[in-house]
């Protein structure tokens, strides 16, 4: 198996191994976890495949709106963009932070490329945790940030028409807001990374709506510094596996009004946590900074 860099902070393309072949998968969640994202560049997955591949990761998320509507299986996301659905993940964050348990990883199949535009992008929020000065991480490290579904719902409103109003009330009983560390402790890894997804997180704990908007807009700016990012350019066929806990994304929804297809599956993650005792598997990206 080959593991060639794409990017500084994260980001790693694999040849030389199909991602179908069970021998391979140890050495594929290896490179995964330590590097964050990792590509195969024309893997050309079926359903069926892609499911079997992340089956190894762990159980297929039933998103919410799914279960509230039925379903009992897992079922994949496939994302339609094109002149009457303008792509809307243009902001950084990591996915449905407003569950208590969060996804662990996502595995994102390219069914039909725009002819130009639509690449997506990530950051390791490890990264852009280890850069930030030592004060800082220390008070990032000592709170507790409110998550909630609201803005998740203005879009359900937007989108599923007479549904809505069902689908917001179950959405609103069931998944009420929850509190997650601002940082947290990979369980895998041991490596401490920002919790960050604008839409959704609510307040800080503890803060003033002030200082809390302040400082969230703080880290809003840091993760956008393109040297914690890497940014794929997708063909037909690719395959894009990351971590969602210890990274961000977002898409480049510059590709409008061309069509683009894309098939996304989440496995099921577990409660973030902060554990200031645990120490990181993987050396910090970067060296230490001094300001
Ligand atoms: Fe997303």
């Amino acid at each position: 198996m080959q593991v060639t860099r794409v990017a500084g902070a994260l980001g790693a393309r694999i040849g030389g191994v199909d991602p179908r072949d069970p021998a391979a998968f140890d050495d594929i969640k290896a490179a995964l976890l330590e590097h964050e994202v990792v590509f195969f560049r024309g893997a050309n997955l079926s359903e069926e495949e892609q499911f079997e591949l992340g089956r190894r990761f762990g159980t297929p998320s039933i998103f919410p709106v799914q279960r509230l509507l039925g379903a009992t299986e897992p079922r994949m996301t496939v994302i339609q963009d094109g002149p009457d659905s303008p792509n809307a993940a243009d902001g950084w964050h990591t996915d449905a932070t407003w569950l208590a348990e969060p996804p662990a990883y996502a595995l994102l199949h390219m069914e039909k490329p725009p002819e130009v535009g639509g690449d997506t992008m990530w950051c390791s929020a490890t990264a852009a945790y280890d850069q930030l000065a030592a004060p800082m991480q220390e008070l990032l490290c000592s709170l507790r940030v409110i998550h909630d579904n609201e803005s998740f719902i203005q879009g359900v409103y937007a989108k599923a028409g007479d549904a809505a109003p069902k689908i917001a009330d179950g959405l609103r009983e069931h998944y009420p807001p929850v509190e997650h560390p601002m940082v947290r402790t990979h369980p895998e890894t041991g490596r401490r990374s920002i919790v960050f997804a604008w839409r959704f997180m609510n307040r800080i704990v503890g803060f003033s709506e002030h200082e809390s908007k302040s400082l969230l807009t703080f880290i809003g700016e840091w993760v956008k510094e393109p040297r914690f990012h890497v940014r794929w350019q997708w063909e037909q066929g690719d395959l894009a596996i990351w971590d969602e806990r210890s990274t961000l994304h977002r898409a480049s929804a510059d590709h409008w009004p061309q069509k683009r297809v894309i098939r996304r599956l989440e496995i099921d993650g577990d409660r973030p946590f902060f554990d200031p005792d645990v120490e990181p598997i993987f050396p910090s990206k970067f060296q230490p900074f001094t300001y």
